[in-house]
């Protein structure tokens, strides 16, 4: 059974996720990638708005990811494109610790 859209869901332990690093799963049919920055973790849909690519294989910098395609931004912790050729931001989801458990917001 899926879960509800904004359930939240455990998708990883806590040390799973190297600090710089992310990790990409599948919520409900959605591909979603959680970051995991210097402040926290954080979460966007591993969809490119420009033309679809997978935006996680790329670079991160500074909490700014950059799509392996054609160079389009993101900021990872708000999801507003940062460089063209995306003109929209990427959607967000929520996520928290709870206990060992990192859980993101379901789709
Ligand atoms: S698909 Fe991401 S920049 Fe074109």
């Amino acid at each position: 059974m899926s879960p509800a859209a904004g359930e939240f869901v455990t998708v990883a332990k806590v040390g799973d996720i190297a600090p710089n690093g992310v990790k990409v799963v599948r919520l409900n049919d959605v591909l979603v990638a959680v970051f995991h920055l210097d402040d926290g973790y954080y979460a966007i849909e591993d969809v490119c708005t420009h033309d679809g690519g997978p935006v996680a294989e790329g670079c991160l910098e500074n909490g700014v990811i950059e799509c392996p395609r054609h160079g389009a931004q993101f900021d990872v912790r708000t999801g507003r494109v940062v460089r063209f050729p995306a003109t929209s931001p990427v959607p967000t989801y929520a996520v928290r610790v709870t206990g060992d458990d990192i859980q993101v917001e379901c789709p």
